[in-house]
């Protein structure tokens, strides 16, 4: 088996679209090639639909089918949102969440009834990640097509999921400026205590392309290794942190903020700037320590411990 290929180690056969990367796409091709499949590559931009009808047009004459669509291509600009030009947020938006829905209007005529639709999304639609705003916004697109589809496609049996990883350890993760800290926090907040591989996201998507996930379309499906550290959001002046495993929580505060909550009311015990819950009326060992530095102006603060976001 190799990790690598999870398709193809089912006895699909590939089509593999590149845009930018010729060479990589000539090895992979080789890869799959060298696992006893049919593979070809195609270049085309998943953002221009002529681009698009040209590599399916490549698709249907090797292949004359296609069974699975996995739309995995993402770009965009790794800026704060304040600094996002239109254009080029408009473009991330339009190759990294409508490209989706391009890909499958065009795939569709090939595809036969029971066929399945796998993308790719993240954690950015859910949480704060630095500079990832315009990926965040597209991957959102991605999020309410993949809802939308399922119900439009389910009468011909064709089933339409995501996955959702968390850090995966590839060299989009290399390029952020902070990749060293994310590497950093991501292991330290994931139970299986490491990054993710490539392999382990293409097995789900694998996965949710086989019959063993016959029940399931519509879901955003996450694989994060059971990270630990839940979501945090500011609405009208309040954070709200909402932990789904047994975690304890070390908040750092800056000296000039106020909350109208008493942190100490909710169970939060100070040391200097730092602010600390550890579950004590909950069943369990902790699995993990989640810091959290909160600089800005806070208006209030609630502490869910006891799991989920409402
Ligand atoms: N890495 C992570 O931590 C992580 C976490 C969660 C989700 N994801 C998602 O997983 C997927 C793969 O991520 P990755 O880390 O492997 O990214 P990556 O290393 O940047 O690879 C992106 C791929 O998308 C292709 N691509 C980009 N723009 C394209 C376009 N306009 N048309 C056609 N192909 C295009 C690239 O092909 P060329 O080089 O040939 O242009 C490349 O193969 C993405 O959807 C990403 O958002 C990644």
């Amino acid at each position: 088996m190799n990790g690598r290929h999870p398709v193809a180690n089912r006895g699909c056969d590939v089509a593999v679209n590149y845009f930018k990367s010729r060479d990589a796409a000539d090895r992979t091709v080789a890869e799959l090639k060298a696992l006893g499949v049919r593979a070809a590559a195609a270049r085309g931009n998943v953002g221009r639909e002529d681009h698009v009808e040209r590599v399916f047009e490549t698709v249907r004459k090797e292949f004359g089918r296609l069974d699975f669509l996995i739309s995995n291509a993402a770009s965009g600009p790794l800026k704060p949102a304040l600094e996002l030009g239109a254009q080029e947020f408009h473009d991330a938006l339009d190759m990294s969440g409508r490209a989706l829905l391009t890909l499958v209007q065009k795939a569709l005529p090939m595809m036969p009834d029971g066929g399945r639709v796998v993308s790719l999304t993240s954690l950015g639609p859910r949480r704060y990640i630095q500079g990832y705003a315009a990926m965040a916004s597209a991957k959102s697109v991605l999020e309410a097509l993949t809802r939308y589809l399922a119900v439009e496609l389910a009468p011909r049996g064709v089933r339409v999921n995501a996955v959702c990883a968390g850090f995966v350890d590839t060299e989009s993760l290399r390029g952020f400026p902070n990749f060293a800290e994310m590497e950093r926090e991501g292991v330290a907040r994931t139970p299986l205590g490491r990054l993710a591989t490539p392999g382990d996201i293409a097995s789900v998507v694998a996965w949710l392309c086989s019959d063993e996930s016959a029940w399931i379309t519509g879901q955003v499906v996450v694989a994060d290794g059971g990270d630990v550290s839940g979501s945090m959001s500011v609405n009208a002046g309040s954070i709200e942190l909402c932990t789904t495993g047994v975690v304890e929580i070390r908040l750092t505060v800056k000296d000039n903020l106020t909350f109208s909550t008493n942190l100490a009311e909710s169970g939060l015990v100070r040391d200097g700037n730092t602010w600390s819950y550890v579950p004590t009326h909950r069943q369990g060992a902790v699995v993990s320590v989640v810091d959290l530095s909160i600089e800005g102006n806070a208006g209030s603060f609630a502490l869910n411990p006891e799991g989920g976001c409402s």
